[in-house]
């Protein structure tokens, strides 16, 4: 008895299914959702381009491996870093593999070319990291989103803090490439509107690291502070330098938070005490970020740090989009609308998007102790760049 069908089960069963709507069966099963990543997985930035894609794996897993309703499918390029492959490399996930969106870079070089293909193709482009200014100033646009920060940002913040102190003649150095330049813009802009003066910009080719030259002028200079950007593997070998040339207790020195961030176990004691920048640090203790934390060191046997933040915020972005159209990513203007409009529910603290599409956010002042970027406060609150040249 129990073996037959009932027919009113049946009938039961033929309204349901009468009632969803046409097509809805084959768009949550067909069809996937593909993110080209774009990212160094070689040279002095690989550490930070594997830490942005776990951090947005992590995201996806969460949500049980969909957006949207899809399934997400992955693609992949290692840029290298290198700003002459770029457009090349950006093609090959826009044409080849015909990704809904690119996840890519954190070379501001490299992401140059990113966007000029993004925008060629009208193809949805989330910034993992790359500061690049243009991205959300002169070369904004529709579909060109950011859920790191403006190189101005973090430069601007330190930029503030120095001057709040009493240091008058500070002496920069960097990499000579976009990043470097527009964060020492960005510092000096916000350090001398306050009575400060940089009296001398160093600089040395991207990823160099023989530093001696550089260390050497600067400490004949004897300026009150030096203000740096480095990151990555070049960021160790500069700390460890500067430390070794005997200048850690001579001249204090100040960056971004880039020259610290995912760095200090390779550093060490030459990095006991640094103060940078940055919109993300250890000890923020909120519930949001202590939940974070506890999944990526479960997931990866690793503790996080802000590329991490910010991979896993791409993918909130973009959750976001897919969410509003249930995963038919060819309803562009809609997914952008909603990226525009998120609120997202980040580690480092909520935040929402510019005109411009880049976040604006806090930024805090960090102190270097033990394997930590400890916080010590917010050096700036909702900071947001100023999006020069952006027509929206
Ligand atoms: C950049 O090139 O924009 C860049 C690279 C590494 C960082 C920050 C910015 O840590």
């Amino acid at each position: 008895m129990h073996r037959r069908s009932s027919p009113l089960l049946s009938l039961a069963l033929a309204t349901a299914l009468a009632w969803l709507p046409a097509g809805a069966h084959a768009q949550t099963v067909a069809g996937k959702i593909k993110v080209g990543f774009m990212l160094p997985y070689t040279g002095t930035y690989a550490a930070l381009g594997t830490a942005i894609e776990n951090g947005f794996r992590l995201y996806v897993q969460e949500q049980g491996g969909k957006l949207g309703g899809k399934d997400v499918e992955y693609f992949k390029v290692d840029d290298e870093s290198d700003p002459a492959k770029a457009p090349e490399n950006a093609s090959k996930l826009v044409k080849r593999d015909q990704v809904d969106v690119v996840v890519g870079t954190v070379h501001s070089g490299v992401q140059m070319g990113i966007v000029k293909v993004a925008k060629e193709n009208n193809t949805l482009l989330i910034i993992p990291n790359a500061g690049v200014d243009e991205a959300t100033g002169p070369l904004c646009g529709p579909n060109i989103f950011r859920s790191s920060f403006s190189n101005w940002q973090p430069g601007n913040a330190m930029g503030q803090v120095v001057a709040s102190r009493d240091i008058k003649r500070v002496v920069t150095l960097t990499w000579k490439y976009a990043a470097g330049e527009q964060s020492v813009k960005g510092f000096k802009e916000a350090f001398e509107a306050k009575g400060g003066k940089v009296v001398k910009e160093l600089s040395l080719p991207f990823p160099n690291v023989e530093f001696q030259a550089q260390i050497t002028e600067i400490a004949s200079l004897k300026p009150d502070a030096v203000f740096v950007f480095f990151a990555g593997g070049g960021a160790v070998k500069f700390v460890k330098d500067w430390a070794a040339a005997g200048l850690k207790d001579k001249i204090p020195l100040f960056a971004s938070g880039f020259l610290t961030d995912g760095t200090l176990e390779a550093q060490g004691a030459a990095a006991q005490g640094l103060e940078t920048t940055l919109h993300y640090a250890d000890g923020l203790n909120n519930a949001r970020d202590k939940a974070f934390r506890l999944a990526y060191a479960k997931a990866y046997k690793l503790q996080p740090d802000v590329y991490a933040v910010q991979g896993y915020d791409a993918a909130q972005l973009l959750a976001a989009g897919a969410n509003a159209v249930k995963g038919d990513m060819t309803r562009k203007a809609e997914v952008y609308k909603a990226m525009e409009g998120a609120r997202v529910d980040s580690p480092r603290g909520a935040f929402t998007l510019s005109k411009a599409h880049n976040p604006v956010q806090d930024f805090y002042l960090r102190k270097v102790d033990g394997r930590e970027n400890k916080v010590s406060s917010v050096a700036v609150r909702a900071l947001a760049d100023p999006a020069r040249g952006c027509r929206l």
